[in-house]
């Protein structure tokens, strides 16, 4: 049987039917339409899903849709817009970090929160924090200049 949740996800309230224990990262893509956070392997591991919950740098794939209400959700699509992307997915575009671009959600919300965090990060804080973001591309050197290069611009808002 479906129940009702109240979610906020990027500044807009939703009331969405689903079954109990859904997890979040199937209510964003499917129920909200969401798909910049992004199946990986569902089971926490590759980051791909992450999204921010009060900011926080979080694997939706395994968070139940329930334990998100009453938190600020925020996914890829609450940073910018192709037409005024956030100064980081410039960084990113710049650095031309983008291979097929699976992993990239998961990069892009991980960065984003560790540069609220720490603003000036060293190469070493970065992969430390990038460390649940698997890339089979392995394009992870180019990943970590972009953020090295957003840093650089200031780009923690
Ligand atoms: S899909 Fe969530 S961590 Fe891999
Ligand atoms: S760019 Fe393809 S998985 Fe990272």
């Amino acid at each position: 049987m479906s129940t009702t949740v109240h979610l906020k996800v990027n500044g807009q309230a939703h009331d969405v039917s689903v079954e109990p224990g859904t997890m979040l990262l199937y209510v964003l893509r499917d129920n909200l339409g969401l798909h910049g956070p992004k199946f990986g392997c569902g089971l926490s591991e590759c980051g791909a899903c992450t999204i921010h919950l009060d900011g926080q740098a979080t694997h939706s794939c395994v968070l139940p849709v329930e334990a998100a209400a009453g938190h600020e959700i925020t996914t890829l699509e609450g940073l910018g817009t192709i037409d005024h992307p956030d100064p980081l997915q410039k960084a990113f575009i710049d650095e031309q970090a983008v291979q097929c671009g699976y992993c990239i959600n998961g990069m892009i919300m991980t960065a984003k929160a560790l540069l609220k965090t720490n603003p000036h990060p060293t190469r070493d804080d970065i992969k430390q924090a990038l460390d649940g973001n698997l890339c089979r591309c392995g394009t992870h050197m180019r990943i970590v200049r972009a953020i090295e290069r957003a840093a650089k611009a200031g780009a923690t808002a």
